[in-house]
C-alpha cells in the first residue's frame, strides 16, 4: 500500500485532498479517518444532511442567487449589518482578492500559519515580514514583540490569526483591540478567525464588530471550517461599509454556489445544533489532548481550536510515522514539514471523537512501540479465543 501514496504529500504546501487519497487508496478511501483537515464532526446533524440530500437534485440544476442575496440572509442570521460583510467561495478567496486590492508593499505575519498568508503576498511580489513565533514559549505570540517587529519592519499591512493555525494558540480580545489600536496607521489589519468559533475560554472572542467601525480593519471568516463543510467553499469578512463594499463589487455577482445559498439558510433553524456541536468538539478536544499527553512521545501544546499541535520526542520522524498511520491503519494525519517555522518533528491532529482517537493512538503506539504493540495484539487475540471444555 505504501508506494500507492508515495509522492502525494510532497507536492506543495499544503496536504493531498481527502479525494485525491481515496483514490490513490482505491476501495479501502471510505475507511479513513481524516485527522489531517480540521473540521466541525458534530455539524451539520444528520437530519441537515438528510434535508441537503433530498434536496440535492433541485440543488445542482438550479442557479443560485446573487453573493449579495445569500450574504443578506447570512448577514440577518449572525445579526450583522449587511453593509459590512461580503461573502466568498472560501475564505481563501478573500486572502488572494485582499492581497490584490490592499497589500501594496509589504505585509507582516507570525509564522508558522496557514500557508496562504505567505505564499498568496510573495506570489504577486509584496515583501512578507516573517515574524517567528517560539517553540521554547509554545508557539504563543507576545503580542508586543510583533508590533515591535511590524514597527521595525515598516510593514503596511499586518496579518493576526487567533487562534493560530496549527497550533491553536489563542489571544484574549483585549489584547486583539489593543494590536488593532497600535496599528492603525497601517493600511490594513487582518485579524483571521477562522477557528474562533471553536474558542470556549471567553464567551465572545470575535472583533467582528469592532473591524466594522474601524477605517483598516478586516476579519476573515470560513463558514467551511465553522460547519465543517470544506467542500461547500464559503467564508466571509467584516469590515466597514466602504471596504466591504468593494470587496462585494470586485467578486462576480455569482461566486457562491447553490449548496452554500442552503446551508445559509438552513441555519437559523439549526443555531441550538450547532452551538451543541461546538460543546462536543470542545469537551472532546480536552479527551483527545488528555489522551495524547499520556503518550511519553508526544508533547502537546494547548489549543483553542479544534486540531492540536503535538510534537514527536527526538529520534522520531513524523513523516515516516504519516506514512505508517495511513498504510496501516487508514488514519490520515497532517505532518508540518512543508509549513514555514515548523519541522517534520511536528503534526497537526484534528479533534475527533473517542473512537477515532483510539484508533489513532493505537497507530502511534504501533509505530513507537512494534515489539510491545506486537505482544499486545497477540495477548488480546489468546484472551478472545473461545474457551473450550476439555474434560
Ligand atoms: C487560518 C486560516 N485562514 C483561512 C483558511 C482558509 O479556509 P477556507 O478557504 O477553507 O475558508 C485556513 C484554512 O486552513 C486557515 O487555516
Amino acid at each position: 500500500m505504501r508506494h500507492r501514496v508515495d509522492g502525494l504529500f510532497q507536492q506543495t504546501a499544503h496536504s493531498p485532498s481527502f479525494f485525491e487519497l481515496s483514490r490513490r487508496m482505491g476501495d479501502h478511501g471510505g475507511q479513513l479517518v481524516d485527522f489531517c483537515i480540521p473540521c466541525n464532526p458534530y455539524f451539520p446533524t444528520p437530519d441537515m444532511f438528510d434535508m441537503l440530500a433530498r434536496n440535492l437534485e433541485a440543488v445542482l440544476k438550479f442557479y443560485p442567487s446573487d453573493a449579495d442575496t445569500i450574504a443578506g440572509q447570512l448577514a440577518r442570521v449572525l445579526g450583522i449589518n449587511p453593509a459590512t460583510i461580503a461573502m466568498s467561495n472560501g475564505s481563501t478567496e478573500l486572502i488572494t482578492w485582499m492581497d490584490h486590492l490592499w497589500v501594496r508593499e509589504s505585509i507582516a505575519i507570525p509564522i508558522p500559519t496557514f500557508g496562504r498568508w505567505t505564499d498568496q503576498p510573495m506570489e504577486t511580489g509584496k515583501r512578507v515580514d516573517m515574524f517567528p513565533l517560539q517553540e521554547e514559549n509554545g508557539f504563543a505570540l507576545d503580542i508586543d514583540a510583533y508590533l515591535r517587529f511590524i514597527h521595525a519592519r515598516g510593514s503596511r499591512v499586518a496579518v493576526l490569526c487567533n487562534p493560530n493555525n496549527p497550533d491553536g494558540g489563542y489571544l484574549p480580545r483585549r489584547e486583539i483591540l489593543r494590536f488593532m489600536d497600535e496599528l492603525s496607521h497601517l493600511d490594513l489589519v487582518v485579524i483571521d478567525e477562522s477557528f474562533i468559533d471553536f474558542v470556549e475560554v471567553e464567551r465572545n472572542p470575535s472583533v467582528g464588530a469592532e473591524a466594522a467601525i474601524r477605517p483598516n480593519v478586516v476579519v476573515l471568516k470560513s463558514l467551511g471550517k465553522n460547519f465543517g463543510l470544506h467542500g461547500i467553499r464559503f467564508g466571509y469578512l467584516v469590515a466597514n461599509p466602504g471596504l466591504a463594499g468593494k470587496m462585494r463589487r470586485t467578486l462576480p455577482k455569482w461566486n457562491l454556489n447553490s449548496l452554500a445559498e442552503t446551508v445559509v439558510f438552513m441555519l437559523a433553524e439549526h443555531g441550538e445544533a450547532y452551538r451543541e456541536s461546538l460543546r462536543l468538539l470542545a469537551r472532546d478536544r480536552y479527551t483527545m489532548g488528555m489522551e495524547l499527553a499520556l503518550l511519553p512521545e508526544l508533547t502537546v501544546y494547548a489549543s483553542q481550536a479544534n486540531f492540536l499541535l503535538v510534537k514527536l520526542a527526538p529520534g522520531l520522524n513524523g513523516t515516516e510515522l504519516r506514512d505508517h498511520l495511513i498504510s496501516r491503519h487508514r488514519v490520515f494525519i497532517r505532518e508540518c514539514g512543508n509549513k514555514l517555522g515548523m519541522s517534520n518533528q511536528f503534526l497537526r491532529l484534528v479533534v475527533r471523537p473517542e473512537q477515532d482517537v483510539a484508533r489513532l493512538v493505537e497507530g502511534i503506539r504501533e509505530y513507537t512501540h512494534p515489539q510491545w504493540h506486537q505482544q499486545q495484539q497477540q495477548e488480546a487475540s489468546i484472551r478472545s479465543l473461545p474457551v473450550r471444555n476439555i474434560s
